[in-house]
C-alpha cells in the first residue's frame, strides 16, 4: 500500500466510515484518525503506530454539543476553557460516557477531547456523525509530523489516505488539561500556555512528570526522539565539547559556526520556534552528522512546551 495525498474530503469521510484509518491535518500536528466509536477502527490506529494500549488516544469532534454527547460531566470549566480555546490546541480530560470504548481510554473512565481549528478536518468532522480517535501519525516515540509529507514518508505504506491540509501552524501538541478533580492539573504543555488557562480558569497543578506508564500522554520520558544523538544544553559549551564530531546545530535566535545549522526563529518568536520544531528536527534526523545539539529556548508561554519536547527527544540516547 501506498497512502494517496489529497485534499478530497469525500474520500476520506468514507474510508472512515468504513472503519478504516486515515490521516488528517490540525493545528497541531497531524493525526491518525478512526471512528472513535467504533473498537474495530481504534485498533488500527494502535497497529499502525506501533503503540501500546496503555497510551489513550484524544478525541477530536466538531462541536461543544459532540463533546458534551460522550461525557457525562462537561463542567463549568470545561465550558470556560472550550468557550476561550476552541476550536484550537487544548486537549480536556473529561469523564467519559460508556459509548466510549475502553480502547480509546485505555481503560481510564475518562477521555480527552479537543475541537481542532483546522478548515479541513472541521468540515471532514462535521460531515461524519462520529468523532474521531486521532493520536499524531508517527510512529510510537519518533518526532511528530506536521505536513502532510511526514506522514508518508513514516506511515505511508500502512494506511490508505492522507488528507493534504498544509503545514500545521501550530507545530507542536495541543496542552492536555485534566478536569476531573477539584484542580485542575496540566498534565502536557502545549500549543495553549499555562499562562492563558490559568487567566480563563484560575489556579491549577502542572504534573507533566514523567514515567513508563503514563497517566498521561506523550509524557514518556522519552518521545519526540530523532534517531541520531540529540543533546541539549549551551550551545557554545557543546560545539566545544563536540569539535572533534560532525555536528549539526538547532538554535534558537542565533545563528552559530556550524556546517549545519537550523535557526528556529531569527526574530526570537516563540509561536515561529514551535511550528519549526518538529520540522527542524526531523530534517536534521536525516542529514549527514553524528550529533545534533540544541539549546533550550525561553521558559515563557508556549516556550515551556517547546523545551519540554526538547528535554524528551534528548531523555534516553542510549537506547537508539
Ligand atoms: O495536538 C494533539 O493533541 C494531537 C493532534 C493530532 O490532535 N494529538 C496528540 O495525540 O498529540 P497523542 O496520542 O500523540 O497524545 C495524546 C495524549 C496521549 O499520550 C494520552 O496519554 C493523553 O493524550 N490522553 C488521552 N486521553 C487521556 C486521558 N483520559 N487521561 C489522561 N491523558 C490522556
Ligand atoms: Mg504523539
Amino acid at each position: 500500500m501506498s497512502a494517496d495525498i489529497s485534499t478530497d474530503l469525500d474520500r476520506a469521510a468514507r474510508l472512515l466510515r468504513e472503519g478504516e484509518v486515515v490521516a488528517i491535518p490540525t493545528e497541531t500536528v497531524y493525526g491518525l484518525a478512526a471512528n472513535a466509536l467504533n473498537a474495530d477502527a481504534v485498533v488500527k490506529i494502535f497497529e499502525v503506530k506501533n503503540r501500546p494500549h496503555f497510551d489513550p488516544l484524544i478525541v477530536h469532534v466538531a462541536s461543544i454539543e459532540d463533546a458534551k454527547k460522550i461525557t457525562i460531566d462537561f463542567n463549568e470549566k470545561a465550558q470556560l476553557l472550550a468557550d476561550a480555546f476552541w476550536p484550537g490546541p487544548l486537549t480536556l480530560v473529561l469523564k467519559k460516557k460508556n459509548s466510549v470504548p475502553d480502547l480509546v481510554t485505555s481503560g481510564l473512565d475518562s477521555v480527552g477531547i479537543r475541537m481542532p481549528q483546522h478548515p479541513t478536518t472541521l468540515a471532514l468532522l462535521r460531515s461524519l456523525d462520529f468523532p474521531l480517535a486521532a493520536p499524531s501519525a508517527n510512529p510510537f516515540g519518533y518526532i511528530s509530523p506536521t505536513s502532510a509529507q511526514h506522514v508518508a514518508d513514516q506511515l505511508g505504506d500502512k494506511i490508505p489516505f492522507i488528507l493534504e491540509g498544509g503545514a500545521c501552524r501550530v507545530g507542536i501538541e495541543s496542552t492536555i488539561i485534566d478536569l476531573t478533580t477539584d484542580t485542575p492539573v496540566i498534565l502536557r504543555m502545549g500549543g495553549i500556555s499555562a499562562e492563558d488557562i490559568t487567566a480563563c480558569i484560575g489556579p491549577v497543578r502542572v504534573n507533566t512528570s514523567s514515567s513508563s506508564s503514563p497517566q498521561a500522554p506523550g509524557m514518556l520520558i522519552s518521545h519526540y526522539a530523532p534517531r541520531k544523538k540529540f543533546v541539549v544544553g549551551d550551545l557554545d559549551n557543546l560545539i566545544e565539547i563536540h569539535r572533534n564530531k560532525k555536528i549539526a546545530v538547532l538554535s534558537f535566535s542565533r545563528t552559530y559556526p556550524a556546517q549545519i545549522n537550523k535557526v528556529l526563529s531569527p526574530t526570537s518568536d516563540l509561536h515561529e520556534a514551535a511550528k519549526n520544531l518538529f520540522a527542524y528536527m526531523r530534517e536534521l534526523d536525516t542529514m549527514d552528522h553524528e550529533v545534533i545539539i540544541a539549546e533550550f529556548v525561553p521558559e515563557i508561554g508556549i516556550g515551556l512546551a517547546i523545551n519540554d519536547k526538547l528535554r524528551r527527544a534528548s531523555a534516553d540516547i542510549a537506547s537508539h
